[in-house]
This record gives C-alpha cells, structure tokens and sequence, in this order.
C-alpha cells in the first residue's frame, strides 16, 4: 500500500499548497437549453457507403448521438425518452453535476422504463469537451451506441478558424459488419481488458476528412467513447499544443500524440503546418488511419493568430494538510492474485463470485455494488483517494461529479498539470486522486472499462 509517509514527503517536494478556488455553482444567470433526445433501435451506416447498415442503439437515431453545445452558465434541459425494449439512463460524463441528475441508474434515479421520459436538468459551471452516454448496462448499451458530445463554449476561449469534434469508437463488429452479439457479456472480456474493438471510427466514419483554410488553427477536441480501448493518437503536419484534458484546462504543452483511455478527452489547438494533417491510431504498434486535415484554399485564409496558448486558468492544488486518506486497493480479474470477495454480504471464493454472478473485481475485498457505501465523507473535505492498481491490467477510473488532481509518490511518474476526470492506472501502479468533495451527494467511482465497472470494478462514496 501506498507509504503515507513518503507521499507526504513527495506533496511538500512539489510545494504545491494554495488556495481552493470558489467552486460553488454560479447562479443561474445562463439561458435555459432544451434538448429531446430519444434512445432508440436505428440502423446507421459505419462501414462505409458499400457496406450495409449496422443496427444500433442511437441517441436521434444518428451516431454519434447530437452535439449538444452550450456556453458556460447556461442550463441544459434534457427530455429523454425511452424507445428501447429495456430501461436506460443519461449519464452527464465530466459535468460537476447535481447528483439527481447523475444519471446512474438504481444509484441517483430510477431507470427511464421502456415508453417512458425523463427531463434531466441542469447548470453546466466549467468549459470544455464532455459527453453523455448511457449509463445502465452501459457495457451493452454504450456498445451499440448509445453516446453523443457535450461541448461548453467559454469567452476565454482560444481563438480559432475551426473548432472540430473527434468521438472515436473501436466497434467489435462480426463479418456482416453488424454489432458482435454473442460476445457480448464475454466472462472472457470482462475478466481481461474488456471488450475490444475490430472497427475504428472518427465520428462514425473511416478515417475522415475534414476541410480547413490553408495554415489554419484548429481546436481538435479528441473523445474516447470505447468501452475498452486505449487509444494512442498520433499527429503529423501540424503544430499541436494540448490545453485541455478531461474538459479542465492544464499547462500548455505541444504534443505529437496523445494517449486517451476510455471516456477521457483531450483539447488540442492544432496549427497546420503542411497541405493536410493525419492522425493515426497507433496502439496495436500498427499505424490505422484515424482522421485528415486538408487544406481548402475556398475556405479563404485563416485568420486566428499563433498564439502560445496560455492558460492560467489551471486551479492550484488544494492544501493536502488536512486532507483525508482513503485507501482504495484493486484487485481481481484474471492473472490477479484475488481469491474471495464480500458480495451480498457474503465473503465467496472467485469462483462462486465469477460463474455464479459475473462478479471478477474487488476494492478493499468488497465487490462493487450500489447498495455498498464504500466512503461517508463530509461535504468540504479534501480528500485524497490513495489507489493501488494491484491487477495485471490498466484500469480508467472514473470520479463522478467532481474533477481530481494526480498525485503519486513515484518521481518518474508523469503527471497531467491540471484535473481530470478519469485516469488510466497501469498495473501495479499508485496514484492519489486528490479532490475537494464539495458535491454532496452518491457518486460513483468506477474503472470506464465497461465491462470492469460491470464486473464489480466500482464504489460509491457518500458525500454530505
Ligand atoms: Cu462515463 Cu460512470 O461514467
Ligand atoms: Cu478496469
């Protein structure tokens, strides 16, 4: 387990202590956004124009599900209806929501039932690159797509020609090009690293072409929407400085690639610098086309300036001193050293846990399950999640309502500047996710490996 001692050794290294900014919600002074989105069956096509349709579960019966932008302060208002033969629910993923409006379902709500709506509102306080998904059976449901982007529009933000959306999916499809069915809920993949994909898409499409004015600056905003794969995205004929991850800003840094696990983003402004730019997919060590840049002189000139992006905006750290420690050790899957597990109030041998209820994962020895409170913290503290990756596989973890800061006491560890939302924890590595838990109400931390979260990979905290 993580030496506290040397973690606080590490904390004061970094002098990093200051001032909490004001995060209380802002009055309510945005306008009202009032969407209808309707969960249902569609076929849409995302092999290509030869190809057939694949059948789906889409948001508007369109994929990815609509862009729903709005400016900072504004208030977004959600009917959702349910035209699926099962129940689902919206998950807002980043927003620093009110906890109703959460979106897990049997945890912050009861599921929408087939036929039915459910108006979510809510104010959205922080810019940035966000998005919904479903979040009951999200392993199958964000499978068949069921996931659209959520953008926030700040006036402080970068000027720029073009402001481009990238939701890339890795699709299991079978050789009719149709969603892989009987593997879906695969003991196998929920035990290993979830379910990978056989199909890439950039927006729904194969590799992409956008059209931009030559020598243009462009925001690329990258979303991992699998439910598994860890993308590695890889830039070539433009100058590309990352300024946001996560949908929080960091300290600028110019990036050829990115690494994004499921669920994260990544705000980059892109100069191009060549006719086109490509990015390319490079996890599996072999390069697959992801999208294209291509300069179009009828698009006219660019015009928004080079800057160096400068983003003061990054929140300081805030003081660890009073901080309170929570230990959270994870264990399971396979090649895992977990050999039983409480679930239902029972402690069970793996086995029992795995053949008779699909269960593989464990925190703290307890398999994840909503009725489990796994923390009781009192609103305003600032705590420090002390996480041990003690699986052979890497993991997202995803916070819930509110956004974290990495902090590990190994110095080589590379660390983002700013907060995030999910992190990826490679095996046996430990970090600290530190965050003021200043959002009452259940949340949720889960590994954004669908399949992990499903077997057992999660915990509610409790905040009041
Ligand atoms: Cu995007 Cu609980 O998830
Ligand atoms: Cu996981």
């Amino acid at each position: 387990m993580l030496q506290r001692r040397d973690f606080i050794k590490a904390l004061s290294a970094c002098g990093a202590a200051g001032l909490i900014p004001a995060t209380l919600p802002r009055p309510a002074l945005g306008s009202v956004r009032s969407y209808q989105l309707t969960a249902g069956k569609s076929a849409f096509n995302i092999t290509g124009p030869e190809q057939a349709d694949t059948d789906m579960w889409l948001y508007n019966d369109t994929c990815p599900g609509p862009l729903l932008r709005l400016r900072r302060g504004d208030i977004v208002r959600a009917a959702v209806t349910n035209q699926l033969d099962v129940p689902t629910t919206v998950h807002w993923h980043g927003i620093r929501n009110i906890n109703d409006m959460d979106g897990v379902a049997d945890l912050t709500q009861a599921p929408i039932a087939p036929g039915e709506s459910f108006t979510y509102e809510f104010p959205v306080n922080h810019s940035g690159t966000f998005w919904y998904h479903a979040h009951t059976m999200s392993w199958e449901q964000v499978a068949r797509g069921l996931y659209g982007p959520l953008i926030v529009d700040a006036d402080d933000d970068p000027v720029t020609d073009h402001d481009i959306c990238l939701m890339i999916d890795d699709w299991r499809l079978d050789k009719a090009g149709q969603i892989h069915q009987s593997s879906l809920g695969s003991l196998h993949d929920w035990s290993h690293a979830g379910r990978l994909g056989n199909w890439l898409t950039v927006n729904a499409q194969s590799d992409p072409a956008f059209p931009v004015k030559r020598r243009a600056r462009i925001r690329l905003r990258l979303i991992n929407a699998a439910n598994a794969r860890v993308l590695t995205l890889r830039f070539d004929g433009v100058e590309a400085q990352l300024v946001a991850l996560d949908g929080a800003p960091c300290r600028t840094e110019y990036v050829t690639k990115i690494t994004l696990a499921p669920a994260q983003r990544a705000d980059i402004i892109c100069d191009l610098v060549a006719e086109k730019a490509v990015i390319r997919e490079t996890s599996t060590g072999t390069d697959y086309p992801a999208g294209q840049l291509v300069a179009t002189p009828e698009l006219g000139g660019a015009t928004a300036p080079k800057d160096v992006i400068n983003t003061t905006r990054v929140p300081p750290l805030p003081d660890l001193s009073q901080a309170r420690h929570i230990l959270l050790h994870m264990q399971g899957g396979a090649m895992g050293n977990l050999t039983e597990a409480r679930y239902d109030g029972a402690v069970l041998p793996l086995r029992e846990l795995a053949q008779k209820h699909k269960k593989l994962w464990a925190f703290n020895g307890q398999v994840g399950d909503y009725s489990n409170i796994f923390a009781e913290i009192k609103r305003g503290t600032v705590i420090s999640l002390d996480v041990v990756n003690d699986t052979a596989w890497p993991h997202a973890m995803h916070l819930h309502g509110h956004h974290f800061w990495v902090m590990a006491d190994d110095p080589t560890a590379i660390l983002p500047s700013g907060q995030r939302d999910t992190w990826l924890m490679q095996p046996q590595e430990r970090a600290s996710l530190v965050f003021l838990a200043d959002n009452p109400g259940l949340w949720l931390f889960h590994c954004h490996m669908l399949e992990h979260a499903a077997a057992g990979m999660g915990a509610v905290l409790l905040i009041d």
